[in-house]
């Protein structure tokens, strides 16, 4: 496997929809997670908790329960033949709420991030039904269930490109999604405007 810089994937990471049906080993997803843990968090309170889905019938229970890529019309989702082999639920403490946000962006980058490294592709989902996913792993009210990160080995291939007039991703003939990016000019500032 090529070695990448910590620059080089995060450059090459971007949401993938679409998996190889080949399982990822528990101790990957346990390492994502572990990368997950050690993130910024805010005054250390460290709300967070992790739920790993990897066993194929509950794979297949909270695959009902996902929203995709609502830029592509019609409405698609991802094929039997082509879904996620995992899942890492993030869930937030409810008594420890107020900077939540912030660290479960940090998190879920880094969970992200460890992915891409293993060449494994991974979509964040707040498009989610968190009544039934609550329901099918009974999960505690305690915990809110925040974002879902799917994973699995890349079936599909994204690239960006220079964003000019839309914000919205898209399939070309050969299926290659296209991800525009607000250009570094136009966004940098430095020292003045
Ligand atoms: C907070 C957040 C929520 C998202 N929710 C969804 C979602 O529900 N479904 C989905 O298919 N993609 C979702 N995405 C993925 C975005 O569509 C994707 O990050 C964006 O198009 C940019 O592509 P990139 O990740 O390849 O850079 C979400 C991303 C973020 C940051």
């Amino acid at each position: 496997m090529v070695v990448k810089s910590v620059s080089e994937i995060i450059h090459s990471r971007r949401s993938i929809r679409r998996f190889k049906q080949k399982s990822i080993d528990i101790k990957f997803l346990k390492k994502f997670v572990d990368c997950g843990r050690v993130a910024p968090s805010a005054a250390n309170l460290q709300p967070l908790e992790y739920f790993i889905v990897s066993d194929k019938n509950l794979c297949a229970k909270i695959f009902k329960n996902l929203g995709w890529a609502g830029y592509i019309k019609p409405k698609w989702i991802p094929d039997e033949s082509e879904r996620p082999t995992a899942y890492i639920i993030i869930l937030v403490k409810e008594d420890l709420m107020k900077y939540y946000k912030w660290d479960v962006g940090l998190a879920a980058e880094n969970i992200m991030l460890a992915a891409e490294e293993k060449d494994i592709g991974s979509c964040i989902l707040l498009n989610i039904n968190r009544d039934e996913i609550r329901k099918i792993f009974d999960i505690p009210d305690s915990l809110y269930i925040d974002c879902v990160i799917a994973l699995g080995y890349k079936l599909e291939k994204a690239v960006i490109q220079d964003m000019v007039d839309s914000v919205k991703y898209y399939r070309d003939e050969n299926d290659v999604l296209h991800v525009p990016k607000r250009k570094l000019d136009d966004i940098l500032h430095i020292n003045k405007f």
